[in-house]
């Protein structure tokens, strides 16, 4: 009897050792890190937690920087384009470095965090290597290539001394009129999960923090994104919930499995409600329901998109689950704030400490208090020609032929006379599309790189005569012609479009090369699938390039056969503006080309 009751209590024990196990689950769980963190937190002043929940832009603090000790300030970022005088690698390691002496000039030493958008490559710096935005790598279906293209970004922003960046976006956009289409891997969101899975992992390393190398992720943006009525960035996602779960939940559900750190919230809205202001999703789902361990960070300003007074809207945002705010720039306010908010009780303790502990947790299994000044040693890997080769494989396999003729492609590389068209086939701005040195991105010279028309002239024979005009014009009497069309440099919101038709410019750029009566290849630069109109019917050939980056080479690869175009289409290709939103599985699917369409030689 006595034995019996001995062997049920182990068993019980046994039972219930598996079931927390199971439950704690989180590959950011440690139970040394635990008690450090315990530890700090017990010996924090209320002034030095809130400080850790604080982000500010570069911009707020450049000018005062003892506020980052005054305030016990724990994060900053560097919006798009809020770079150094000295935009180089080294300029943004010694800002970098210049921040933490501030950091750890506090009593408690406690390191701060650097983020950044580096979602195509550590892209804000100049001389970088820009890798294709997420729909390029969509499109080319390899998860090898997304960990690949990850690691060398991590590099990149590592030698600069920052330690994280928001990325993945792991929107599933539904519908192109969106602005930030490109920055989601694809409209399908089995793709989307399997891209962002290895996108952490590439970031982060699957030992999380275990070389100088693992920077932090930020799976974004939390939850619903891409899903907006009309495509409306910001908007407001009116679906029901089983439809939220089923498409823009899974790739959460993986980053979350991959160990992701961080999660950043979206300003969109769900059936009226911002998600900002949702203990629903926030608490209930993201760390409940998904266990996620990491801590949430507000997005730019999108804790003062909640409705009522500044006060309400933080005692919302920060009781809805937000650890950490990018205000991103009035910390006084803030500070003083939530001060407030605490001594009232109206923010618990219990959920402040909560808040701290993520953070803090975050920061030890990073290494952060062991490495908190940059390794230089990394700073000539920033556009190294290692990364640029990685980068200039990404293009060739994230190409979409989308039409071939008569098999005028593979291009000869000893045609004699080849005509290049448009003003996209020699602009590394437009290649590369926003989020490249500034916020926006821009045409022109922006950064180093390789152009299409540089590419060309590099791959063909020396005997080949290769010219170019920008408007199409004086196309006759060569053998064949490259054209090179689409959009121009755009982010977030400011790329919202009711028409995505292709530009008049452009059409008159294809009518002057179509009147020469010579053959051509089209390709389209852009950040989504374009109405083609005659574009379709007049080009010969067709290749989407979404938006390659710096490697122009990749696009030359593909075009002289030296690689077969093996991408395949990551968002269905509609026919015309009334067909979006069009996506795989809707019933009646019937676009111009499908999810999943891409040709080979
Ligand atoms: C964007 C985020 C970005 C943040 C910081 C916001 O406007 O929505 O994607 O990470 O700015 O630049
Ligand atoms: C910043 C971006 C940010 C945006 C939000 C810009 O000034 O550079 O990073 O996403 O503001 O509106």
């Amino acid at each position: 009897m006595k034995k019996n009751k001995l062997q049920n209590i182990t068993l019980l024990l046994f039972v219930a050792f598996i079931i927390s196990c199971s439950k704690d689950n989180s590959p950011l769980e440690s139970s040394a890190i635990n008690k450090d963190v315990d530890e700090l937190i017990a010996r924090m002043t209320l002034d030095e937690k809130i400080g850790q929940m604080i982000q500010v832009d570069r911009s707020a603090v450049f000018n005062n920087p003892q506020d980052i000790t005054n305030y016990f300030i724990g994060s900053v970022l560097s919006g798009g384009g809020s770079s150094p005088g000295n935009n180089t690698a080294s300029g943004w390691a010694d800002l970098y470095d210049l921040f933490q002496g501030y950091a750890l000039k506090t009593r408690l030493k406690i390191p701060l965090i650097y983020g950044i958008d580096a979602v195509h490559g550590n892209n804000n710096v100049y001389g970088a290597t820009i890798f294709p935005h997420n729909i390029g790598l969509g499109a080319s279906r390899n998860k090898g290539l997304v960990y690949e293209v990850s690691r060398a970004t991590a590099v990149e922003v590592a030698a600069t001394g920052i330690d994280w960046t928001f990325a993945p976006c792991i929107a599933v956009p539904q519908n192109e009129r969106w602005g930030r289409t490109y920055e989601g891997f694809g409209e399908n969101a089995d793709l989307v999960k399997q891209m962002g899975e290895v996108a952490v992992e590439g970031f982060q390393l699957k030992n999380f923090g275990s070389s100088n190398t693992s920077i932090l992720a930020c799976a974004k943006h939390f939850i619903g994104d891409g899903g907006t009525r009309d495509g409306r960035d910001q908007g407001d996602v009116q679906v029901g919930e089983s439809e939220i779960r089923r498409i823009h939940l899974p790739g959460y559900d993986y980053a979350v499995k991959a160990g992701v750190g961080s999660v950043m919230i979206s300003y969109n809205s769900i059936n009226g409600q911002k998600v900002h202001g949702s203990y629903y999703w926030i608490t209930d789902v993201l760390k409940g329901e998904l266990n996620f361990k990491g801590f949430v960070v507000s997005d730019w300003g999108g804790v003062d998109q909640l409705p009522g007074d500044y006060s309400t809207r933080i005692e919302n945002a920060i009781n809805a689950g937000i650890d950490m705010v990018m205000l991103p720039h009035d910390y006084k306010t803030f500070f003083a704030t939530v001060k407030l908010l605490a001594a009232a009780n109206k923010i618990p303790i219990s959920r402040i400490n909560d808040a701290v502990r993520r953070i803090l947790n975050i920061k030890f299994q990073m290494g952060l208090f062991d490495r908190p000044y940059t390794e230089r040693s990394l700073i000539s890997k920033v556009g190294s020609p290692e990364h640029r080769s990685i980068a200039r494989d990404a293009v060739r396999q994230s190409l979409v032929l989308l039409k071939n003729e008569n098999n005028i492609l593979p291009l000869k590389k000893n045609a004699s006379k080849i005509f290049v068209a448009g003003k996209a086939a020699d602009d590394i701005g437009i290649q590369c599309g926003g989020w490249t040195i500034t916020w926006q991105g821009g045409e022109g010279n922006i950064t180093p790189g390789r152009s299409i028309l540089q590419a060309v002239k590099k791959a063909v024979s020396p005997s080949t005569q290769v010219s170019f005009s920008s408007d199409g014009s004086g196309a006759a009497g060569h053998d064949l012609a490259v054209v090179v069309i689409g959009e121009r440099p755009y982010a977030e919101g400011s790329g919202d479009r009711s028409d995505l038709s292709i530009s008049a410019g452009d059409q008159a750029i294809i009518s002057r090369v179509k009147s020469a009566g010579i053959p051509f290849v089209t390709i389209i630069i852009s950040g989504r699938p374009m109405i083609l109109g005659n574009v379709l019917n007049d080009s010969n050939a067709l290749i989407a390039a979404w938006l390659p980056g710096t490697e122009g080479d990749g696009v030359a690869d593909v075009l002289f056969g030296d690689y077969k175009p093996t991408g395949k289409l990551p968002h269905s290709w509609p026919k015309s503006m009334s067909q979006i939103p069009i996506n795989y599985g809707d019933v009646n699917y019937d676009p111009l080309f499908g999810f999943g369409f891409g040709l080979s030689y």
